[in-house]
Order: C-alpha cells, then structure tokens, then sequence
C-alpha cells in the first residue's frame, strides 16, 4: 500500500495545538487562559499535583518564536497541510472584543503566512481548550453568555484570516474537554459535577452550531467542520446475569463518547433515548429554538481515534452507569499513555460516522501514539528509532483505507502531532511527536517516523 491507494485528492497532514506547543504565555499582550491558570495552581491534594510533576506550558516548545524553524522542517518532511489552533487569548485577552490585541493578531498573521510561504495548507482550529480565564470567572463554559463571546470571537478570527485559510475546525474534541474540565476535574478548569456538567455541554453545543455557521457565512469558499473525540467501546465479555447490563453500559458510553455532540449538530438532538440522563439538559438549560440553533450543516466532520474502551456495568457511576475496563488490566502493551492498541477501532468509527446520513466527508484529524523514545548517536548523528510508532500508523492506516474502500467518504488524515509537546495532566512525559523535542536546548531532532511520513508523502514508502 502507498500513499496513491488513497487517491489523489486525500489530503495529508499534521496537528498540533495552541497551548501544547506555543510557550509564550504572557506575552505581546497575551492573557491568561485556563490552562495557564490550572497550571500554575497547586492541587487541593498535597501529595498530588495536578499535572505530571506540576509541567506547565509557559514555554512548551517555544513555537511562539521558532514557528519559522518548525515551517521549514515541516516543509523539508514534505508535510502538505499543518492544523493549528488559535489561542482565543491572544486575540481577545479577557475573552470580549473589546479587549482586541494586535500583536497577537499579527502573530497568526506571520505563521499562516508563513505557511502558505512554505507551501503549507493552513487548517485552522478556532478552539482547543484554552478558554481566556477571564471568562471562566464569570462561569465560563457553564454560563450562557460564553458561547455569546464565542461567537464575537469565531466572527472576529474567521473574518481576519479568512483570505488565506481553506479549512477551518470550530471545536476540538468538546466531549473531552467538557467531560474532563466540567465533570471530572482533570483538565482545565478543574471543575467537577453534573451541575457543571450539563450546562457546559449544552452551551458548547450551541457555540458549535451557531459558530459553524458564522464560520460559513464569513468564508463561503472554505470548508467548515469540527473534530470529535472518537473511541470504538465494547461491552465485557461475561456469560454471567451481568451480560446484558454490560451491553447496555456499553450503549451509554457509545452515546456519551461518539453521538452526543455530532448528533446535536446533525440536527438528530440529544440521543435521550440511548442516554436518558441528558434529559436534565432539556428540563434545566434548554431554551426555545436551541435545538436549530445547535444545528450546523458542516462540510467534513474531523474523527479523532488513538484507542478502544471495554466498559463493564456500574451502580455508582452516574450518567453512563458503568466503568471503563482499564486497558492495563486487560492488554499486555499499551501506549505511554496507558491505551491499547487497537487498530481495527479507527475503522469500526469510520464506518459508524459514515452511517450517519448528513455526514458528507470526514478526515481524520488526529491520530497517533505516544512511545518512550531513546535517542542513539551514531557517527555523531542522533538517531531515534521510533518503530513502534511506525508500525502504530501504519496499522490505522491500514484500516482507514479498509473503510475508504468500502465507501467510507474519509478524505484526510493528519498525524497527531508534529513534534513533542505538553500533553495536558500527563505533563511532558508522553512523546507523541515525528520530531523529539529536546525541551532543555529546545533542539529539534526528526524520528524515524518522521522520516517514513516524509518518504510515504513523496509516494516512496510502501507497507
Ligand atoms: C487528543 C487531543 C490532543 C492530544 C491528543 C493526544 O485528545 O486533542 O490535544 O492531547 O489527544
């Protein structure tokens, strides 16, 4: 297989995001978002941060000021297309428009440029997770008004950058960061419960349809679409009474993690049905014609797979009423990150996606595996021998064109991520990267993945 197997109009690319990579935390005008604020404070428990060894991206992998660099490297892997995001705090500070900052503005100017210098593709995130903490403070993702300041945000970014970007991507992932930053208390905010829960989906729900459309109106010509977190979920194998509760839990996780926020979006509603939690959403949140307002007709929908969950029936897990099987427990290798490697998963995704009527294309946005990579110097050159990543894509590649052939419309694939980064609670500990990022010297050295990528993309590499 080679990289004409998947026609010439599949488009290829990397991902990265604003906080994981930039540094530059404070400055020319920036504000403070969630992230920088979660970083920089203790945990309630002392005998646990929260962040792998309290890592923050105050300086991360400095792209802020070696975009350059990193343009040009990317450009030397043959890499076509770059997904970025845009941090909303560089452009707004406190989240409102008023506060409009033109250095930060200028910023997005010079690396899209800069791209389009390197015959990059510029495929532009509008939202991955750094929400101006000043906002947050007036409730942020819980409170109505933050998908209002969403809006002035997507309309004010999609208007300035509009001439020059083909490809643009309102959310990443809402069901993650509404889950671990609203629910769980993980991830930036670091709030917890239903009663945060609920309203935040709600509100991003609607932030995700109005803002797709402001997206549209604003760029016609561009292709508008949004990336979901996606994982293939099985139920326990078990012979015993519990089987069919394992079943159902199984159907509960599949709505939360797959259906929920592509089916508002679709036009299909909450999947009370398969979920009938959600229903608290409608009693306490919903107002009249959210239901359109939640509705978006996007271009692509952007599928983001890494693994597969087993889940097994609870009684003390409200929402879903059951619990993920930890990968550990059930699997001899995982990933860095604690994931199995599944990938047969990707597929069984595409194929759900693609049953969706209303879903016209789909790209896979992220996808990719954490591993501990040893550097080797040999003949006084740094080698990093990163074939368990190799063999990681190639894998789900394998299956993307599984699914492509049996008429799944999935038209890209971009690997998640360029180089190492800040990976949220995990700190800098999992490498995900083509590139090693050596964060002491912030030098830069490609992987052997990244010199497979480059050989696939000039059509030379075959598995
Ligand atoms: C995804 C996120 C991305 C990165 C990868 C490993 O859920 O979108 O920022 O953390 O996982």
């Amino acid at each position: 297989m080679n990289k004409m197997d998947f026609g010439n109009t599949f488009i290829w690319g990397v991902s990265t995001a604003a906080y994981q990579i930039e540094g530059a935390w404070n400055e020319d005008g920036k504000g403070e978002s969630i992230w920088d604020r979660f970083t920089h404070t203790k945990g309630i428990l002392p005998f646990r941060s929260r962040i792998y060894q309290n890592h923050n991206g105050d300086i991360a992998c400095d792209h802020y000021h070696r975009y350059r660099e990193d343009l040009q490297l990317m450009r030397e892997l043959h890499i076509p297309n770059y997904r970025f995001s845009i941090a909303w705090t560089r452009i707004f500070p406190d989240g409102t428009k008023k506060s409009k900052n033109q250095k930060g503005i200028d910023f997005y100017h010079r690396l899209i440029d800069c791209c389009l210098e390197n015959q990059i593709t510029p495929n532009v995130t509008l939202y991955h997770w750094d929400l101006p903490q000043a906002l947050e403070e007036q409730g942020g993702w819980t409170n109505r008004e933050t998908y209002q300041r969403f809006l002035d945000y997507v309309d004010f970014v999609t208007r300035e950058y509009r001439d020059k970007v083909p490809r643009w991507f309102i959310f990443n992932e809402p069901f993650v960061f509404t889950t671990l930053g609203y629910m769980l208390g993980i991830h930036a905010p670091g709030k917890m419960g239903l009663s945060n829960y609920y309203p935040s989906i709600h509100h991003v729900c609607l932030a995700q349809g109005e803002g797709g459309k402001i997206a549209k109106s604003n760029c016609p010509d561009a292709e508008i679409g949004t990336t979901f977190s996606c994982i293939h979920v099985e139920p326990k194998q078990s012979n015993s009474i519990f089987s069919d509760l394992h079943k159902s839990a199984a159907i509960r996780f599949d709505t939360l993690f797959n259906c929920l926020f592509l089916e508002t979006m679709l036009g299909l509603g909450y999947p009370i049905d398969r979920l009938p939690s959600l229903k608290v959403i409608l009693d306490k949140y919903f107002q009249q014609d959210d239901d359109k307002k939640m509705q978006f007709d996007a271009d692509f929908v952007g599928v983001q797979n890494y693994t597969r969950e087993i889940v097994e029936w609870s009684l003390f897990v409200p929402v879903v009423w059951g619990n993920i099987v930890p990968a550990k427990k059930r699997c001899e290798k995982t990933t860095e990150m604690g994931w199995e490697i599944y990938p047969e998963g990707i597929y069984h995704i595409l194929k759900k996606y693609a049953s969706y009527e209303k879903v016209k294309k789909i790209y896979v946005t992220e996808n990719g595996a954490a591993f501990r990579d040893e550097l080797e110097i040999k003949d006084g050159k740094v080698i990093i021998n990163d074939i368990a990543r190799i063999d990681f894509i190639q894998s789900y590649l394998a299956q993307v064109l599984r699914a492509k052939r049996e008429g799944v419309p999935v038209e890209g694939y971009f690997i998640w991520s360029f180089m190492d980064n800040f990976e949220w609670a995990e700190g800098y500990r999992p490498r995900f990267g083509l590139v090693y990022v050596d964060y002491q010297t912030q030098k830069r050295y490609v992987k052997n993945s990244g010199y497979w990528y480059k050989s696939f993309l000039e059509g030379n590499a075959e598995f």
